[in-house]
């Protein structure tokens, strides 16, 4: 039930039944989440006037240079889930290996297991342009009262029990799905509150805009160049817009609210693709399926491939259900 002015905190109060597993742990889960966007968001807005822009002088286990807030960020997501006691192990794009959390009483009792891009978009900071953070939970499945292992987090993103992305753009929002439905929260920073701007998101079933980094298309496979040249041909609703952020968050966000499709493919420099299918695929594809759309690697949906590696990457298709239909049909036919 939604009511005027209802914020975030009311909202997760007042849906709590919904969750599968109705402990209040999950609920108290993304509370904390939403605290730690808080003091990332205050950082990120403040990042032309103190000294956090630029290279922190180290390389992430992506083999990408760390911006100074990717690792700021970090910090403060990994510090706010770690000092309350529910989650008992997280996996960061920005950490080599998963960490384990035994919580206060060293009994590894805690349920939930969290994986997180803390900064998407990193090569936006400097330039003032929108990033994010995206996060994912699964229940462990492993005993409690063992330290998490690694299976814990190679989970299909089928089983993920909520997702979600803050987005520090004009506004800051928190988006997230607990698997009913896709609910939007705005921000206002005068009282840090986050209000229900956007109940119950839907991606339109068709769209007209298509977002790809372009400058990569050489190196594309056949299904996605043709896919690319449908686009851009005169013919009925045609040609598509084409809008390119760089931010998977902010594209994926645009494309949510206007109908669109987010295209990362596999090419020579990226046999795999460069999206994260653990920090990045998953949770899009999650929130993407509440909201009515599609997300697929183009011949298989996202949401079905069996992890095997914590930081493995997966080429990408993900938007308005008719415009990922028609990828994947050019994907299939190349
Ligand atoms: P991150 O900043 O978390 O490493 O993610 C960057 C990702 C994603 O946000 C974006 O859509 C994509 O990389 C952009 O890649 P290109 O610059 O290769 O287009
Ligand atoms: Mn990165
Ligand atoms: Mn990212
Ligand atoms: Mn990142």
């Amino acid at each position: 039930m939604r009511h005027k002015n209802q914020t975030l905190g009311e909202f997760i109060i007042e849906n709590q039944e919904e969750f599968k597993y109705s402990s209040g742990e999950l609920s108290r889960l993304i509370n904390s989440i939403r605290l730690a966007a808080k003091v990332v968001n205050h950082e990120v807005n403040k990042a032309g006037l103190v000294d956090i822009l630029g290279a922190a002088g180290e390389t992430n286990v992506q083999g990408e240079s760390q911006q100074k807030l990717d690792v700021y960020a970090n910090e403060a997501f990994i510090k706010t889930l770690t000092n309350r006691e529910i989650v008992c192990g997280i996996a960061s794009e920005e950490e080599d290996h998963f960490i384990t959390i035994k919580g206060r009483n060293q009994n590894n009792d805690n349920k939930y297991v969290v994986l997180i891009d803390p900064l998407d978009g990193s090569s936006n900071i400097d330039v003032n342009v929108s990033v994010g953070t995206i996060f994912s939970i699964y229940r462990r499945v492993t005993p409690s009262g063992t330290p998490v292992t690694l299976e814990d987090f190679l989970q299909p993103g089928n089983k993920q029990v909520a997702a979600g992305y803050i987005i520090y753009g004009t506004s800051t929002m928190i988006v997230y799905t607990t698997g009913h439905g896709v609910n939007g929260f705005t921000l206002n920073p005068a009282i840090g509150t986050y209000y229900h701007s956007h109940p119950n998101m839907q991606f339109p079933e068709d769209g007209t805009i298509y977002s790809v980094n372009e400058g990569n298309y050489v190196h594309f496979p056949q299904g996605v160049k043709d896919y690319i040249k449908y686009c851009q041909r005169e013919e009925g609703d045609r040609p598509y817009t084409s809008r390119y952020i760089g931010s998977l968050v902010s594209d994926f966000h645009r494309n949510m609210i206007k109908g669109g499709i987010y295209i990362y493919p596999n090419t020579a420099k990226n046999p795999d693709g460069k999206l994260r299918l653990l920090y990045e695929c998953n949770p899009m594809a999650f929130i993407a399926e509440q909201a009515g759309g599609l997300a697929s690697n183009g011949f298989t949906r996202i949401l079905d491939i069996q992890p095997t590696e914590l930081h493995q990457r997966v080429p990408f298709i993900c938007g308005s259900r008719n415009m990922v239909l028609k990828a994947e049909e050019f994907m299939q036919n190349a």
